[in-house]
Formats: C-alpha cells, structure tokens, sequence
C-alpha cells in the first residue's frame, strides 16, 4: 500500500468515544413485549460507526459483528445508553467494542444489558480499504480490551482463512469429480 494523503497521526481512544441514548417505545417491541434485539443491533451498529469515522477521519464501513451478547431483557419504555470506542486497529480495519445500558427512566435503575465488537474497514473515495492511524490505548481498561482485540483479531484472521482453505479444496475435489 503506497503512503496517501490520510492523516495517519496517532489518536488516543478518548477521540474516538461516541454515546447514544434513545428511548425503546412500542415500535420497537418484539412479540414479547420487550425491544426487539434488531433495533439494540442498529444502534449498536451507528454507534460503533460513529467511533470507527472519528477514528479513522473518514467513511468506515462495517465488515463484521461479532459477540454480540444479550445479557438481559430492555424494557420498552427503558432508556438504551450505547457507549462505543476504538479498541485496536489493523492495517486498514479497527475494531469497536460496544457497551449496552438500559434505564429505567422511573427508578434510575441502570442494567448492562450486552456488548458487542464490530470490524470496521476505512475506505478512501474509490472503495477501497486505506490506511487508519494507529490507536493508543492509554488507560489500564484500555490497554486491556486492546490486548483483547489482538486476540479476536487473530481468531478472526485464523478462521477466515480456514473457511477459503476448506472452500478451495471443496472446488478442487468436485473438480476432480466431473466426469471426463
Ligand atoms: C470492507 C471491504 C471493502 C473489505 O474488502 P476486502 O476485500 O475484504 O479487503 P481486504 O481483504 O483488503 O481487508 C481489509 C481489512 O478488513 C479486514 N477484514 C476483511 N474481512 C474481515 C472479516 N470477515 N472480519 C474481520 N476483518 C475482516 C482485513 O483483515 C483487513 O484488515 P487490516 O487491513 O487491518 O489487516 C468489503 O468487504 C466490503 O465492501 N464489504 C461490505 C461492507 C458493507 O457494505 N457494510 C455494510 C454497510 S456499512
């Protein structure tokens, strides 16, 4: 990859933080009366957009979700608190953890309700992955859930790549199967 134009200075997670609170209402209930997990996704998902673009000072565009938990049921009516940061980059990509809350507007009950880490690539004006600045964790938390990210990044790199493996050698042995 040649070097660009892209400010590639370092950013601290701080920069990239991003809070939104939306209130769950009816239109956002599932058959069981409780906000439907699709509605928590979106949300997540815009946070966590939000984060990668401050980050990476451009379009972002998500490539995966992953681990995203339930932990327990939001209320409709509960206030949703979706906090979202820059946990560690790659080349090109940066992955995003996501913290759900939900409130009870009435008590001021507060319940962690899920998580989710999310892969977002940078893409430059033609749609092709570009470089992102490097994030520096600077907080013990931080450094942690970027120890983490590392991790994840490999599990998601090793898996990847051993679906193409089985994927080409399923090619190859229908291939050796075709009649003469
Ligand atoms: C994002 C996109 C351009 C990447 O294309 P690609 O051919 O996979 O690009 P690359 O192979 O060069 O990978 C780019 C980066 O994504 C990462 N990546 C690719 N597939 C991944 C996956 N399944 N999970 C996690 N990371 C992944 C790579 O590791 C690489 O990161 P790095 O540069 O930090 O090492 C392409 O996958 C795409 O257009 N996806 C659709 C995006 C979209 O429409 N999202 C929904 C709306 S926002």
């Amino acid at each position: 990859m040649t070097p660009t134009k892209w400010d590639l200075t370092p950013k601290p997670v701080s920069a990239s933080q991003v809070t939104l609170v939306q209130l769950m209402e009816i239109t956002d209930a599932n058959v069981a009366g409780i906000a439907h997990g699709g509605s928590i996704m979106k949300l997540v998902d815009t946070a966590a957009g939000l984060a990668a673009i401050k980050h990476c000072g451009g379009l972002a565009v998500t490539v995966s979700m992953d681990s995203m938990s339930f932990l327990a049921p939001v209320r409709i009516g509960d206030t949703v608190t979706v906090r979202a940061s820059v946990n560690d980059v790659g080349e090109t990509s940066m992955e995003v953890g996501v913290r759900v809350e939900a409130e009870n507007v009435i008590t001021g009950e507060r319940t962690h309700t899920g998580s989710a880490y999310l892969v977002f690539v940078a893409l430059d004006e033609t749609g092709k992955p570009r470089p992102v600045p490097p994030v520096i964790a600077e907080t013990p938390t931080q450094q942690r859930r970027q120890r983490e990210a590392k991790i994840r990044r490999e599990t998601r790199l090793a898996h990847k790549q051993a679906i193409r493996e089985h994927r080409e050698r399923v090619a190859r042995e229908e291939q050796g199967s075709e009649p003469a």
